[in-house]
This record gives structure tokens, C-alpha cells and sequence, in this order.
């Protein structure tokens, strides 16, 4: 099996992160590697943010524990629907933000697939990833809009995609998953 194809097969999401900040020089080849990949009509369908300013993950964090208290009314919070995600927001070193222009159609399916691409680029450099897929309805609360602001993404872009980034705390071998066959329908 060739490395690209075993990154593909047995990357798994990270969610437990060393706290040393991501080096500047893997960060900008996660993002020039993002930068590179194909956006069907090169027309800068998407932006991308990195926040890494712990005042500002604190405060996503506190909103995102409001959210999930309200959306889980008198569930424990660790439930699997509120996720690792309900704490990740304190502990991560960065998130990544993928934003996509407003009057694209496909800038939700693009955003989806060069973040896939970059989640791969980063396990390169042991960097894990989780995707937080309750984030940008956390960025329309009004404690996560507040925070989206001091952001600097264009009037014109939505947040769509965002990943927690950061090493990985342990390098133990992922757990290999299969689906069931039932997934699979083929029509000849
Ligand atoms: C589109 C997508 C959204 C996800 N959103 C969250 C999330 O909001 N919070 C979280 O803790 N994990 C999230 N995950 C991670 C999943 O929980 C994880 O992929 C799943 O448990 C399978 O584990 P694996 O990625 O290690 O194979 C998300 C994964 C995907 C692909």
C-alpha cells in the first residue's frame, strides 16, 4: 500500500491534542496544498481562516457549551450527539475555518472536499484533525457571531467547514472500522 493510500484508509479523527501550536511552516503547507486544489471555475470560491487566539477559542468554547446545553436539555453533555465536540473548542491549538462564497452553489460540496484533502495533508506532519460540524450553526448563535466578527472573513463568504487542528496526544494505531455491505448498492 502506497503512504497516500494508507493516510486515506486509516486517518482517523483526533480528538485529544497536544497543546504545542502548530509550526508556521506546516501550517502554510496545509494551506498552500488547500490553496492548490481544484474549485471547478478558479474563481475563489472559498476563504480560509486559522485562528489560533486562545481568547477567541475560549470564547467559541463558552458558546458552544451554551449551544450544546440548550440543544441537549437535560442530557449529560459528553452524550454522542453533543460529541468530544462540546469540549473541543477549549482545547485545541487552532481551528481551521473554511468559508464559502455566498453566491457559488457548489461552495459547500468544494469546501467539503479540500477540507477532506487538507485533513490528509496535515497527518503528515502528526497534526490530527476533528471535524466540528455543529460549528457554523455556532457561528449564527449570537455569542458565536460576535466572535466570527473579529475574524476578518469577507462579507460575501459563509462559514462552512471547520476543523479542530493540533498534534496528536498519542500515536497509538487507529482502530480499523468497516461499514456493513448494506451500504453498497451497484446497478448494472
Ligand atoms: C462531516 C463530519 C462531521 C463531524 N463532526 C463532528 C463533531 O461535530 N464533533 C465531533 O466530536 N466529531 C465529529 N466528527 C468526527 C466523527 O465523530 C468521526 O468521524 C466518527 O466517529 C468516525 O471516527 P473516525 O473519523 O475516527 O473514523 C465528524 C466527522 C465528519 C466526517
Amino acid at each position: 500500500m502506497n503512504n497516500i493510500l494508507r493516510s486515506v484508509l486509516m486517518r482517523r479523527s483526533t480528538y485529544q491534542f497536544d497543546s504545542r501550536p502548530i509550526r508556521d511552516e506546516e501550517l502554510m503547507d496545509i494551506l498552500e496544498e488547500g490553496k492548490l486544489l481544484s474549485n471547478a471555475e478558479n474563481n475563489d470560491a472559498w476563504h480560509f481562516t486559522v485562528l489560533q487566539n486562545r481568547a477567541l477559542l475560549t470564547r467559541l468554547s463558552d458558546a458552544h457549551e451554551k449551544l450544546i446545553a440548550r440543544e441537549h436539555e437535560g442530557l449529560k453533555k459528553d452524550s454522542a450527539s453533543g460529541g468530544a465536540g462540546s469540549r473541543m473548542f477549549l482545547d485545541v491549538p487552532m481551528l481551521l475555518i473554511i468559508s464559502g462564497r455566498k453566491d457559488v452553489k457548489y461552495a459547500e460540496d468544494a469546501a467539503n472536499m479540500v477540507f477532506g484533502s487538507m485533513m490528509l495533508v496535515a497527518e503528515k506532519y502528526g497534526i490530527g484533525v476533528c471535524w466540528l460540524n455543529s460549528a457554523p450553526e455556532l457561528f449564527s448563535t449570537e455569542d458565536g457571531r460576535k466572535v466570527l466578527e473579529q475574524m476578518g472573513i469577507p462579507v460575501d463568504y459563509l462559514p462552512l467547514c471547520v476543523g479542530a487542528f493540533g498534534y496528536k496526544r498519542s500515536a497509538g494505531l487507529p482502530d480499523i472500522l468497516t461499514l456493513g455491505d448494506n451500504i453498497i448498492n451497484i446497478v448494472k
